[in-house]
């Protein structure tokens, strides 16, 4: 092997060419295909961002048309999965995520079937399919029964009625729709990483998904936003401004990590962030209780102080999300609502060009050789 040093966490190293998302770090720009993620945020639906990813242009009314349909039709889960569904004892959402999905291969009639028109029938019923399992597991938990998807509501006010059990407002509805564009793709973060390169050994549609949402559970990625709010609780809604400076610099003196905070690629603000700070404020201000947004801010300002650290996409997103009344195990499994769009759009990418992706180790064990003991001498 070439003299290649590893890079620890892969930081800096292109992996892929991706005619999907594009990031400058250094200028905070994120953009779906050459479209900025601010115009996507202020002009765009979820859907019309799903058609960006997919198709790689924006969609014409007639594409969009049918592209609702199809959402539509794939929203209804099947009974099987309802059933195991309330068979899975409560607690994380990720983790029922994780098993109702690979569950869905069973009843999916593309499940094996890679070729680009069955892999883009399974980008449209998974993401269907995902926001209803999410919605459905959130019911469950509060001892609701599941709600049937309305057809006649767009994908972010179908989620929230379906969740909620009421019919959402409009301004909860743009709040979801615009927080579901944010989270749609982020090019080669960890999750999608990994759906990528279990894509690319040409296992199925479902298990790259699986490894997508196994990976962003965890912490470090989209597991985060959770941290954050339990964070909040933590310091208290009522809590003096000193109780939550302490707090934070009480954290950063233990060399802990505040969660929300740092990218490994943003060394500015994250774009994503300047939408959700603006959703968090002003969807508290509709409710009459801006003190977590309040809370927020302050830790914001001590955390760039102290760090230089700006907040990404899981901070205000969390604020954001209790504001609006959804259970704090729901906000990482909403990160997978929106991000199954860009997962599948990087798997239809990959299975359209695929190499096997296999990297190389730097060795670092025993010397070799080393001499065999036999198990009676060790
Ligand atoms: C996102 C993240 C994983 C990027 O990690 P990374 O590029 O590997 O950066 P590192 O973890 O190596 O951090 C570099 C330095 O910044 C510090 N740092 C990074 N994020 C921090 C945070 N959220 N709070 C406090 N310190 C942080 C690290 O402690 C380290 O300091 P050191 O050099 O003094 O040891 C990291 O910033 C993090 O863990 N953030 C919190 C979790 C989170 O919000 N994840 C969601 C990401 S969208």
């Amino acid at each position: 092997m070439a003299d290649v040093k590893a890079k620890a966490g892969l930081e800096d190293i292109v992996a892929t060419d991706s005619s999907i998302c594009f990031i400058d770090g250094d200028r905070g720009v994120l953009s779906y295909r050459g479209y900025d993620i601010h115009d996507l945020a202020r002009f765009a639906t979820f859907e019309e961002v799903c058609h960006l990813l997919w198709h790689g242009h924006l969609p014409q009314k007639h594409e969009l048309g049918d592209l609702q349909s199809q959402l539509a039709a794939a929203r209804p889960l099947p009974e099987p999965i309802i059933r195991l569904m309330k068979m899975l004892p409560p607690g994380d959402g990720m983790d029922a995520l994780r098993t109702l999905t690979s569950a869905l291969a069973h009843y999916d009639a593309d499940a094996h079937d890679n070729s680009p028109r069955a892999s883009y029938r399974k980008a449209v019923r998974l993401t269907g399919q995902m926001a209803s399992l999410v919605a459905t597991w959130g019911r469950l938990q509060v001892g609701g029964g599941p709600i049937a998807p309305d057809p006649a509501l767009g994908h972010a006010a179908n989620f929230l009625y379906m969740l909620l059990g009421e019919r959402p407002d409009p301004v909860a509805v743009r709040a979801m729709d615009v927080a579901l564009v944010l989270h749609a793709d982020h090019e080669l973060n960890a999750s999608t990483f990994a759906a990528r390169v279990a894509a690319a050994t040409l296992t199925d549609m479902h298990s790259a998904v699986v490894a997508g949402i196994g990976t962003l559970k965890g912490p470090l990625h989209g597991g985060a936003n959770a941290e954050v709010m339990k964070m909040l609780l933590e310091i208290g809604e009522d809590a003096p401004p000193d109780r939550i400076d302490a707090f934070v610099r009480g954290k950063l003196a233990r060399k802990e990590k505040i969660s929300g905070f740092g990218h490994r690629v943003y060394t500015t603000e994250d774009p994503r962030a300047t939408h959700l700070r603006q959703m968090s404020h002003d969807l508290g201000k509709r409710a009459g209780n801006l003190k977590w947004f309040a809370m927020s801010e302050r830790i914001e300002s001590i955390v760039k102080a102290e760090k230089k650290l700006n907040p990404n996409v899981d901070f205000y997103s969390a604020s954001m999300y209790y504001t609006m009344g959804i259970a704090i195990d729901l906000y990482t499994p909403i990160f997978a609502v929106s991000r199954i769009s860009g997962w599948s759009a990087h798997v239809l990418e990959q299975l359209a060009n695929n190499r096997l992706i296999r990297p190389r180790a730097e060795y670092t064990g025993p010397a070799y050789p080393q001499t065999w003991v036999p198990l009676d001498q060790r």
